[in-house]
């Protein structure tokens, strides 16, 4: 049980969140290991504060397709019709720091998924995913009490010419017990020859200036939230063993990408967070709120690495521009 305003954020997290960027590496397969910063955002309506520190790996290898076969790879420059099916897999272990919960939780999140991706050699990318996950602290995690979460998606990626691009499909979740989708509009725009606009409706936009050919910044207003499972050490007033911890809130960032070697590539991101909301409820429903209280602004900074695995093959990449005008987020 969850409510809708929260499911439409977590849906649109799973678009606009980095894991998903990882894995819709249209060149290859990547490794990644990254850290996150969010320090203690005080609660407005009482003592202490939310906060958090931690490390995130995550994997996503080519599996099989006719994506480096010589015919689609050889020609410079020409997109030709193809198809892929890659798996991925993201671990997070995170410190946190929750106000009136005496002892620190680490939440852990890890997740596993098949991607798959067709292009029609024209004017449609289409991609879909399923994903299934945990997202709880430790002592939930040991106790057997987390439970499995589920999100998936299809979206079609319809080139209209090379400066514009519409996405349109469906999102959707399967978390604690209901399903929920949610009908995904977006759109990508070239500005210039190096600026471009992204939109994923209702709330997340990107803007990205390329600066050369390896490096580019970007500024993304974005939402930001996530559920987890917490174990009840008699935190709450229930009989439950776990209570859910439902945060959300919109990000306000820039990011920092930088292709410094042809296999590496970083990201440095720092970002402003406002109109935080956490809120904590029985697992059974999401209606009996246990607790909730609004959060001050506070800061987001995240660097990553990322090793690219290309194919063996042929070492093939498809050409920037084309790269550009695929991506969806
Ligand atoms: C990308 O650039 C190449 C060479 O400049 C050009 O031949 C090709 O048509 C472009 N592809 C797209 C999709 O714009
Ligand atoms: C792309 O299509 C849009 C909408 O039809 C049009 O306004 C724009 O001029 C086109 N751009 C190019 C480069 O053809
Ligand atoms: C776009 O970037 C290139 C470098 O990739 C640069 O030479 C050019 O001046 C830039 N164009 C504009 C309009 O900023």
């Amino acid at each position: 049980m969850i409510t809708r305003l929260t499911a439409i954020f977590l849906l649109l997290c799973i678009l606009s969140c980095p894991a998903w960027a990882q894995r819709q590496d249209l060149n290859s397969g990547s490794i990644g290991l990254s850290y996150v910063l969010q320090p203690v955002q005080p609660f407005k309506d009482t003592t202490g504060g939310f906060g958090y520190h931690g490390w995130s790996a995550h994997l996503s290898v080519p599996l099989f397709g006719n994506r480096y076969s010589r015919s689609a790879g050889k020609q410079e420059g020409a997109l030709r019709h193809f198809y892929q099916v890659s798996a991925h897999g993201n671990f997070e272990s995170l410190n946190t720091r929750i106000g009136f919960i005496g002892n620190r939780r680490t939440i852990y999140q890890a997740s596993a998924g098949l991607g798959w991706m067709a292009y029609d050699g024209k004017k449609n990318l289409l991609l879909a995913d399923l994903n299934m996950g945990i997202a709880g602290d430790g002592p939930a995690i040991q106790n057997h009490d987390e439970r499995y979460r589920f999100s998936g998606l299809f979206i079609v990626n319809h080139i209209q010419n090379t400066s514009l691009t519409w996405q349109y499909g469906l999102v959707f979740s399967y978390a604690y017990g209901r399903p929920l989708p949610l009908p995904v509009l977006g759109i990508r725009k070239k500005l210039s020859s190096n600026w471009t606009f992204a939109a994923v409706l209702p709330v997340s936009l990107r803007v990205t200036d390329r600066l050369n050919k390896n490096m580019r910044i970007e500024f993304l207003l974005r939402p930001s939230g996530n559920r987890f499972q917490l174990e009840n050490q008699q935190n709450f007033n229930t009989g439950s063993t776990t209570v859910y911890m439902q945060l959300r809130q919109f990000q306000l960032g820039l990011a920092w990408l930088y292709r410094f070697a042809p296999r590496f590539s970083m990201e440095a991101e720092a970002g402003l967070l406002a109109g935080g909301k956490l809120k904590f409820t029985t697992p059974s429903d999401s209606k009996d709120i246990l607790y909730q209280t609004t959060l001050k602004p506070g800061f987001r900074g995240r660097l990553s690495l990322h090793y690219h695995l290309f194919h063996k093959r042929t070492g093939t990449e498809l050409p920037d521009n084309a790269t550009e005008m695929l991506r969806v987020n």
